[in-house]
């Protein structure tokens, strides 16, 4: 019988997840052995600083001062990159790895949202592949599910919760009445969020998971500058109030679609009715809902962030590549690309929230503002805020144009009696 291969790994950061995938490499090894079928050696390490104290023993492999080193030696075969950033060393590394014809290992998201098409058409006449499923959605498979599991289709759309820290806080705030800081702060502490947490409540963590879907479903060159992304910063513990009145829950939605030839992608906070699957996905999960054509709708729930959900994706990949025996590379990459849709011709039902003074006649100057640009109202609340002059009126629309209601809102908020700049949530059916 033929003796089974070595499969050596060149692990660089130890971070969290670098650590957990140490770890998990560690207590698993036989079962991973059987299931790769080589043995998956970790045949050196690197990270910026060798005796931060990490709860695992890293003596026992050889540290290399120089991360780039390792992707040129010969006794490696898969480079593992945990630690972050779309430009500098990780994507000098993912570079010089494919060079040098080494297996590609990442959680890396910003990285392949900025250079996954170009890193994916490098590998097309190597015998190597890259891996990113830890880039999008934690543990969840999305990636290989898109890659493997739904390869027989044409992928219509995708919706996702893909941001474990906002979907935290918005649990938070809606289910103990939290406020938005201190929802931040045990997301955190929780080991959610990005070392930079504006990426994660701006949005632009789930913008780059979401171009990642969107290479992989479309096989476009994603733009991430093309993306409207907007994020929870601007939502308030009143906002949760009344659209929990109004039958609603309040979620940071990532949608990335095929419009008739143009992309349709977009991230920003949505309601949803209670009811509804998305409504019911709560703390740090991710949820991703996939229609293929012929599969029909797909739906993906799990932990989307933290350290061992993201290491069970890394440590997945580099079983995948141990195995892999690649011939071909299996996102169909487009040469050209397709326009972006502009949110403003977006058609649906808004949420609004005005903050203005409590004077008779405030309702009426804003419903007249509405109705001169034909938007139809669903439901009103109007409510003191208490020890205020002040009130919120909250409305829900029917069915209208975005651009009317930007326009409206613009001169709704010249109005003398508005407090605040206005805000407004898009409804989305799903
Ligand atoms: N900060 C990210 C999140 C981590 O909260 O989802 C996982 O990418």
């Amino acid at each position: 019988m033929d003796s089974i291969k070595d499969f050596s790994l060149g692990i660089i950061g130890l971070g969290t997840v670098g650590t957990a995938t140490i770890k998990l490499l560690e207590e698993q090894l036989v079962n991973i052995t059987k299931k790769s079928g080589k043995n998956i050696i970790i045949k050196a390490i690197s990270a910026r600083d060798i005796s931060k104290p990490r709860g695992i023993n890293i003596n026992k492999y050889d540290w290399e001062e120089s991360p780039i080193k390792l992707t040129e030696r010969e006794d490696i075969d898969a480079i593992v990159e945990l630690i972050g950033g779309s430009d500098g060393l990780a994507k000098e590394l993912a570079y010089s790895a494919i060079e040098n014809n080494k297996y590609f290992i990442t959680a890396n998201k910003a990285l392949i949202a900025k250079h996954g098409y170009d890193l994916n058409f490098r590998i097309s006449n190597k015998t190597v592949q890259i891996y990113y499923e830890a880039a999008v959605a934690g543990a969840i498979p999305v990636i290989n599910g898109i890659k493997d599991g739904l390869v027989a289709n044409n992928i219509l759309e995708i919706y996702g919760i893909l941001n474990g820290t906002c979907n935290y806080i918005l649990s938070d705030m809606t289910n103990n009445g939290k406020t938005f800081e201190e929802s931040l702060a045990k997301a955190q502490e929780l080991g959610f969020a990005e070392a930079d947490p504006s990426f994660d409540i701006e949005g632009i963590d789930s913008a780059q998971k979401l171009v990642i879907l969107g290479l992989l479903a479309f096989g476009i060159e994603p733009d991430l500058n093309k993306v409207y992304v907007e994020g929870i910063t601007s939502i308030s513990a009143e906002d949760i109030k009344y659209t929990n009145r109004l039958g609603y829950k309040i979620k940071l939605l990532c949608i990335a679609k095929l419009v008739e030839n143009k992309l349709d992608f977009r991230v920003h906070p949505v309601l949803c009715t209670s009811e509804s699957i998305t409504a019911g996905i709560g703390g740090a999960l991710n949820a991703i809902f996939i229609k293929g054509d012929y599969s029909k709708e797909i739906t993906f729930i799990g932990e989307g962030a933290g350290a061992e959900p993201t290491a069970s994706s890394v440590v997945s990949d580099i079983i995948n590549a141990a195995r892999s025996s690649k011939s071909v590379n299996n996102i169909n990459l487009l040469n050209s690309n397709y326009e972006y849709i502009n949110i403003m011709s977006r058609k649906g039902k808004y949420y609004l929230r005005f903050i203005v003074k409590d004077v008779s006649g405030v309702l009426a100057s804003i419903t007249s503002i509405l109705n001169e640009h034909s938007i139809s109202l669903d439901s009103v609340i109007q409510d003191g805020n208490k020890g205020e002059d002040t009130q919120f009126i909250i409305i829900l629309t029917h069915l209208c144009d975005e651009l009317d209601i930007i326009n409206a809102i613009k001169k709704i908020d010249n109005l003398e009696t508005i407090i605040n700049k206005s805000y407004l949530i898009r409804v989305e059916n799903i």
